[in-house]
């Protein structure tokens, strides 16, 4: 990783703007690409997908966007006419991935084009930059009041979504208990969005003080720190006996663990016998009650082993998952923060320089500095 002068981006269609990047964030999902745990990057590639700015040169078939504008753009590239952007499936999108067949032959169809995410998902330069090209723009760059600061609303472009959706396919009903796996910033977007659609309890798993503090301390989840306790015992314990209504996986492929299981996968995965470390993940089948939903944020990107998919099979488990449908939530998650329901700022501990972004990669990948999210001001 490192930071260089490239060429200043320029309109190549006519749905395209661009933007000044004032406020971009490094997400858990930069770090799989980072580690390498997704093919398909080249050198030069320009990262980053939670970002927002200034509007400064307009498409010419953009027509709800003018130069000057303060939009928030969402990580998922859309063109909002194909069949599912019509159903609000908009990380589903037909047309916006050019490596289409890659993703074909991977995955078995193309799913839609993300910044700065590889050419498994178009090669889009990202907005870890002072300037980017937003592709589709009128379908995708939310306009956002002026005055409101970038730190409130930036996670409109991610995080905050993705915490949202992943409370929101778990169909939650009053009284119900939610247990979440990580407690990273999707983690903790997730706990406040349980608690948002009717959840009576969300106890969150996590193994550094000071992220299970935040879940704590400012979204009000029962902790359960894995290096001290055996999850699986305390959340039978903690819901008489039956396990959570939902588990939400907010760790994805390169979970850590203790003992046995993660020497395993992370044997299997150096000697690309697996791709994935589904650690969280089994415990979340393992831990779900009867009947009850699984709901996967956390990225997966290949083949993953030693899945208990009996126990999922037996106890009737219903699976939820993808990148994140971003073009529905936003303006509603919008209108959430501007009546002061909730602030995500609330999570940001580093504000950085870009000059300092290759260094603040080293630091997230390691959680050092008791990180939670690094924002990049320009
Ligand atoms: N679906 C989407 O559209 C979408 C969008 C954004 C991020 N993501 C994904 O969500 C995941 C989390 O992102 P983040 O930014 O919060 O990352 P993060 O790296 O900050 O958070 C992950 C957290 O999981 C914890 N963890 C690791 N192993 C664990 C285990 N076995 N049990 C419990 N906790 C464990 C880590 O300590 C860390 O706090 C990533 O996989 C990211 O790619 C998905
Ligand atoms: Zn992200
Ligand atoms: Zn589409």
């Amino acid at each position: 990783m490192s930071v260089e002068n490239v060429p200043d981006p320029k309109i190549i269609d006519p749905g395209d703007v661009i933007l000044r990047v004032t406020s971009t964030a490094i997400c858990g999902s930069d770090l799989h690409l980072y580690g390498g745990f997704v093919p398909a990057m080249k050198k030069g590639d320009i990262m980053g997908h939670e970002f927002m700015g200034e509007v400064v040169e307009v498409g010419r078939d953009v027509k709800n966007l003018r130069s000057g504008d303060k939009v928030v753009v969402p990580f998922t590239i859309s063109c909002g006419s194909c069949h599912h952007c019509n159903v609000e499936e908009f990380s589903l999108c037909d047309n916006t991935n050019p490596d289409a067949e890659a993703c074909e032959a991977a995955y078995g169809a193309a799913t839609a084009g993300l910044f700065g995410f590889s050419h498994l998902y178009g090669g889009y330069a990202g907005g870890q930059a002072e300037y980017v090209r937003v592709p589709y723009a009128e379908v995708g760059a939310l306009k956002v009041p002026r005055d409101i600061e970038d730190d409130k609303v930036l996670f409109l472009s991610d995080i905050f979504p993705t915490g949202y959706m992943a409370a929101e396919n778990c169909k939650i009903k009053p009284g119900d208990v939610v247990a979440v796996w990580g407690c990273g910033p999707v983690g903790l977007m997730a706990i406040k969005s349980a608690y948002m659609l009717g959840a009576e309890r969300v106890i969150a798993i996590d193994r550094f003080p000071e992220r299970l503090a935040m879940a704590k301390d400012q979204c009000g989840a029962d902790v359960i720190n894995y290096e001290e306790l055996s999850v699986l015992e305390e959340l039978k314990k903690r819901t008489g006996g039956k396990g959570p209504d939902a588990c939400i996986d907010a760790v994805g492929m390169e979970a850590h663990g203790t003992g046995l299981q993660y020497a395993y996968d992370k044997t299997k995965t150096v000697l690309m016998l697996e791709t994935d470390r589904p650690i969280a993940l089994r415990e979340a089948m393992m831990a779900c009650r009867k009947g009850g939903t699984i709901s996967v944020p956390g990225v997966y990107g290949g083949l993953l082993d030693k899945l208990p998919f009996g126990a999922a099979f037996a106890k009737g488990l219903t699976f939820r998952m993808g990148q994140t449908h971003m073009q529905k939530y936003m303006k509603p998650l919008l209108a959430k923060i501007l009546e002061g329901e909730i602030d995500p700022s609330f999570i940001i501990t580093h504000r950085i320089k870009i000059d300092e972004a290759a260094d603040a990669y080293e630091k997230w990948q390691k959680k050092k500095d008791a990180c939670v999210k690094f924002v990049i001001k320009n």
